[in-house]
């Protein structure tokens, strides 16, 4: 694939296959491994990070050097780094093809992360599904312990460190970075609030850095070329460096592509993805992965940096555009992604657990021509409640909830006035005989299941 930009990430990317440890090497990779390990201190290459504005890829965009900064100065004792590689949110697929590109660019990332943060060991977690992708990091790992990469006094120092790929049970929670490390460590997986961050206390109540394995990949060109090099690669001076954004759905050339960060949107899809297939009209994306919001059409200008984008009231997340045309039914595709929250729920916490299955139901009644007036203003009210949730999760899957009422309530409305999807769609599946939901009494506002024909 042929790309009109830098690729950085994507530097070997031509080859079609994983690029070799010779290969990596041969187009100047671990040179900013040699040019530190011994050669600078820690706090230097935590200097060049911090000036480089590198921000988290894993959806929040937090600062990668301020994350490192939050280990206690003075800290004795074993400190660990997490390569968030879960990716278990729907649309996101670009730490899989990272991965699959250049396993010894993440390697060298990961491996400059623990140096300047002093840590012994990092935990690859990734999904089960990415099984041909653990075994490929295993066997990458291998190759660079062998060539003294990893393992005992690399390079002749006292720094050692060695890299350990965990593969996940599979819940998308898991991908939260303290539920990520209580599932490492053997414990339920729900997330932490409230106490020390993971910097302060993580892996076996040790200061570990959890970063997404994206993020780590950008550290050895930012190592090597330095913090303006960086930052001079993004379109918007608020953004920092390139970015790979997934683009799937109704699109000609789905794939993921690596563009500078602050790209507006429509030239992604337009300009790289090959614009909409004959016949078909845009009608809406997500930007950036199942937790957040609808874009109608109309918004497709915006850069996508996760300033800018916030700014606008939208979210860059993961950056994985799902693309939706004319003839896609957004209530079918809320409801799609209501099922997959609702079974992911780690179901600690009332508003997530109970009212993701309510908000469900009601978008089964109004996808199969039952919906009433009054399920809109319910559904709504749960979706605001959901973000009052104890962590990200049910916040994050009341994005296209609100996002769907916001900027599609007319479509919504056309399935309560034709009592039947408007586009088509057959009633959905589990709804009727095997509905398995059950009651939810929430509040003020009238059980759903009232009405449920069960
Ligand atoms: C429900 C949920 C799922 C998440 N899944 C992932 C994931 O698969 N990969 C990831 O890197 N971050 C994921 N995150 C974000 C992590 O909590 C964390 O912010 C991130 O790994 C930090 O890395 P970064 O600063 O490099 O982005 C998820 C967050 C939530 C709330
Ligand atoms: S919002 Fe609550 S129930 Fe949902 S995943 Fe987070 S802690 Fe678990």
């Amino acid at each position: 694939m042929q790309v009109d930009a830098p690729q950085v990430l994507f530097k070997n990317r031509h080859l079609g296959r994983p690029a070799t440890f010779d290969e990596y090497r041969a187009g100047g990779g671990y040179e900013a491994l040699y040019a530190t390990i011994g050669k600078r201190t820690p706090q230097e290459v935590l200097d060049i990070v911090l000036a480089s504005d590198l921000r988290g890829r894993g959806g929040a965009g937090f600062p990668a050097g301020r994350k490192w900064q939050g280990i206690p100065a003075g800290y004795v004792g074993p400190r660990y780094v997490v390569v968030n590689t879960d990716e278990m949110e729907p649309g996101t697929f670009k730490d899989r093809v990272l991965v699959n590109v250049d396993p010894h660019l993440v390697i060298e990332g990961i491996l400059l992360c623990a140096y300047a943060v002093s840590a012994t060991l990092g935990v690859c977690f990734i999904r089960p599904s990415y099984e041909a992708d653990a075994v490929l990091l295993e066997r990458e790992t291998q190759v660079a312990r062998d060539k003294g990469l990893l393992g005992k006094n690399i390079l002749g120092t006292d720094f050692s460190f060695d890299i350990h790929v965990h593969r996940s049970a599979g819940r998308y929670i898991c991908g939260e970075a303290s539920a990520q490390i209580k599932a490492i460590s053997g414990l339920r997986p729900n997330p932490r609030k409230g106490g020390p961050r993971t910097s302060v206390k993580g892996l076996w109540d040790c200061p570990t850095i959890v970063n997404n394995l994206e993020t780590l990949a950008n550290l050895p060109g930012i190592v090597k070329n330095g913090p303006d090099w960086f930052k001079s690669l993004a379109r918007t001076p608020t953004g920092a460096g390139t970015k790979l954004f997934s683009v799937s759905g109704r699109i000609a050339k789905p794939d993921c592509y690596e563009l500078p960060m602050g790209i507006p949107l429509r030239e992604i899809l337009f300009e790289h993805a090959g614009g909409m297939p004959p016949g078909r009209a845009i009608k809406a994306v997500i930007p950036g992965g199942a937790s957040t919001p609808f874009m109608p059409e109309r918004l497709l200008d915006l850069p996508m940096d996760f300033d800018a984008m916030k700014k606008a009231g939208q979210r860059l997340g993961t950056a994985s555009i799902m693309v939706f045309d004319q003839n896609t039914c957004l209530v079918g595709a809320t409801l799609n992604l209501i099922e997959f929250f609702t079974r992911e729920s780690c179901g600690w916490c009332t508003p997530c657990r109970e009212g993701l299955p309510y908000v469900r139901h009601l978008l089964r009644l109004i996808e199969s021509g039952e919906g009433k007036e009054e399920h809109i203003g319910m559904i709504r009210d749960m979706a605001k409640v959901m973000q009052s949730a104890y962590c990200a999760f049910a916040p994050g899957a009341a994005e296209p909830i609100l996002s769907l009422l916001t900027h599609f309530e007319a479509e919504v409305r056309e399935h309560l006035h034709q009592r039947k999807c408007p586009f088509g769609n057959p009633p959905p599946a589990m709804h009727g005989k095997a509905c398995g939901t059950r009651p939810v009494a929430f509040g003020p506002t009238p059980c759903p299941e009232d009405q449920c024909p069960i």
